[in-house]
């Protein structure tokens, strides 16, 4: 065994959020194709996952569900994700860039009428991400991106909805939880700002740990 080596330095964890047609898919592919070209190692995920715990949650208990089941039932999905997939990706080195993490819950399952500060506490253990950004937009552009393409959750797909579901994510960026963009402007103009933060992250982890 190589007793010189140094262990691989844990990746970095960002999280991209927002409402359904803010662009969160479309940036983060383009951050893992750019990261990538770069020579870093990243990898793309999403929440909610494919796990048979939303699934099952989606069909046997359909009849059953309302915020608190929706909160309980992605936030268990979400720990057994970073379990699972997060961790051991952020331990071997690389970049992991989730489509929506647990400020999706305090979004939507707040705007759905669970108090706030309990979907907050039930997520309270989920990983801490090392950079968190909403992608902000009206909801009426948002949904014109959106067009006709398909939802996993049409249910979230009103506009009522995502009006309150943005006040929400506001809440959030106002109490410093997330770092916001303006996503209304053109596909290159965003990626430019996420990029930026993005990088400014990598080189700063990669400073601390080079110095320490
Ligand atoms: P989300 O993952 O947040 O639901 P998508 O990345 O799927 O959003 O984007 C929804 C649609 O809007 C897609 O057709 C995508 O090509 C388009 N789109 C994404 N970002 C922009 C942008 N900045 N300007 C114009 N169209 C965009
Ligand atoms: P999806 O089709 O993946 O939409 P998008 O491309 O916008 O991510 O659907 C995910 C939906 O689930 C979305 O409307 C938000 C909702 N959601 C919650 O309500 N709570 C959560 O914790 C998460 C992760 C998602």
């Amino acid at each position: 065994m190589n007793t010189t080596s140094t262990p691989p330095t844990r990746g970095l964890f960002i999280v991209l959020e927002g409402i359904d047609g803010s662009g969160k898919t479309t940036m983060a592919k383009k951050l893992i194709e750019n990261l990538s070209a770069m020579g870093y190692r990243a990898s793309y995920t999403y929440e909610p996952t494919d796990s048979d715990i939303v699934t099952v949650v989606k069909t046997r208990y359909k009849a059953y569900r309302d915020p608190y089941i929706d909160a309980l039932t992605f936030a268990l999905d979400r720990l057994i994700h970073v379990k699972s997939k997060i961790k051991p990706l952020l331990d071997n080195g690389y970049v992991v860039i989730s489509d929506r993490y647990f400020y999706s819950s305090v979004a939507y399952q707040t705007a759905c009428g669970a108090p706030m500060e309990w979907v907050i506490e039930v997520n309270k253990w989920a990983l801490r991400p090392d950079l968190a950004i909403y992608l902000d937009i009206d909801p009426d552009l948002a949904l014109k991106r959106k067009g006709t393409s398909s939802s996993r959750f049409p249910e979230f797909e009103n506009i009522e909805l995502m009006r309150r579901v943005r006040t929400i994510y506001l809440e959030l960026v106002k109490r410093g939880l997330l770092v916001m963009i303006d996503a209304s402007r053109s596909i290159d103009a965003v990626y430019h700002d996420i990029e930026k933060l993005v990088l400014s992250k990598l080189t700063s982890k990669t400073t601390t740990s080079s110095s320490s």
